[in-house]
This record gives C-alpha cells, structure tokens and sequence, in this order.
C-alpha cells in the first residue's frame, strides 16, 4: 500500500516558506509536516504559531504539526487558532500527556502523539483510545537530515499491532532519515505516513514531484 507523504517544511528555503507549502502542495504531498522547536526541549529552535497562520492560506492540505517544546500546554490553543490540523506532542513535554491530549481534542483537532527513539511503544498503553495518530521518531528530534535508526523498525511492528487492536483508524507516521530503502521499511513494518524533509526537498523545485512519487512507489 501506498504510505501518505508529509514533507518537513524544516529542509524548505526558509525565504520562500509559502512559495516553498505550494510546490510541495502541488508535487503530492498529502501532508505538511511543520516541525517546532524551542531551544530547550530539543537542540533548535524554528518556528511559532504566527508562521503557521502565515502558511495556512498557502495550502488547503492538512497541516501537521509536530510540536517539540515544553511546557506544550500554553500553546496549544495558539496553534489551533493558526490553522494547525493535527498537533501532535512528546509525552516528554509535560507532566500530563492524557491531559494534553484531551486538550488538543477540546481544540477540534487531530491528536497525535510521538515516541522518541528512546521512549517505548508502551507509553500508548492508556491513550492509545483516544488519539489520531502515532508518530514513530527514527531519528532523535532536533534536526533534519540524520540518519535512520534501524531499531525503531520494530517499535513501528509494535504500535501497528495495538492500532489495530483498536480497529480504529489511527495513523501511524515515522518521522526522521525517511529516503528509498528506509520508506520501503517503515511500510513493511506497519507505517502509513512518512515525514521526509530532505529527501523530498533534494535537487530543488523540479525535483519535488519525482521524489514524492518515488518514496509513494517503494512503500
Ligand atoms: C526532526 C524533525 C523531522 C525532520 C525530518 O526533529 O521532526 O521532521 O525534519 O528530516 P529528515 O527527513 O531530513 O530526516
Ligand atoms: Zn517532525
């Protein structure tokens, strides 16, 4: 089956960001994949809700939105309002992660919920009822362009067995080294979205709809 392709608008030319949401818009992608940092919860800092209330008139797809700050809670609201469709948090970023989920569903948004390389499937146990989605990390949050780290292959494995346990519709993203042979893997193991920032926004403009279309053949 063909996986979703949410391309991270980190690896975009930051000048042209909405320049940069309708070409990857009209290239196939399903998703855009905004990732924010704050300098303290991981190693870089982004972007806020007033690029995304930018960015929301640039494209009628879903706006994903990775968040990767703490505390999480005193925005979600401010993210919701910019236009955010799903907001997915680390159960790292607050002392409440069941709490931030109800929050971001009281917001009538999507609610994701994503597992660092180090945090196990496990941690779902209690919410996995309740959210949208899973976002698998295979690379440590912080940066683009790192390489993939093979053991969240099988945590992928894990949380496509408790998705369906639930026989509800939650996807499952991975985010993080995503290229040919990594997104070929991610889908055998149970991914039905993939995040890709470098390997969609390689070789410039002209390239985007050919690598969009060859990580969607390889899943
Ligand atoms: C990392 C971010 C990712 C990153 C992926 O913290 O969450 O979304 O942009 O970049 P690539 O696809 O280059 O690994
Ligand atoms: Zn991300």
């Amino acid at each position: 089956m063909s996986p979703l392709i949410a391309p991270s608008i980190l690896s975009a030319d930051f000048a042209r960001l909405g320049d940069e949401v309708r070409a990857i818009d009209a290239a196939g992608a399903d998703w855009i994949h905004v990732d924010v940092m704050d300098g303290h919860f991981v190693p870089n800092l982004t972007i806020g809700p007033g690029v995304v209330k930018a960015l929301r008139p640039h494209t009628a797809k879903p706006l994903d939105v990775h968040l990767m700050i703490a505390p999480v809670d005193p925005f979600l609201e401010a993210f919701a309002e910019a236009g955010a469709d799903h907001i997915t948090v680390h159960p790292e970023a607050g002392p409440h992660i069941h709490r931030t989920v109800q929050a971001i569903k009281a917001l009538g948004k999507q609610a994701g919920v994503s597992l660092n390389p180090g945090t196990p499937a496990k941690m779902l146990d209690y919410l996995i009822d309740d959210i949208d989605l899973v976002l698998v990390m295979s690379v440590n949050p912080g940066f683009g362009g790192q390489s993939f780290i093979a053991s969240q292959l099988r945590k992928i494995e894990a949380v496509r067995k408790m998705i369906d346990k639930t026989g509800r519709s939650i996807r499952l993203e991975v985010d993080g080294g995503i290229d040919r042979e990594t997104a070929r893997q991610c889908v055998a193991a149970g991914a039905d979205v993939l995040v890709a920032g470098t390997a969609t926004f390689r070789g410039g403009s002209e390239r985007y709809a050919a690598n969009i279309a060859a990580l969607k053949e390889l899943g």
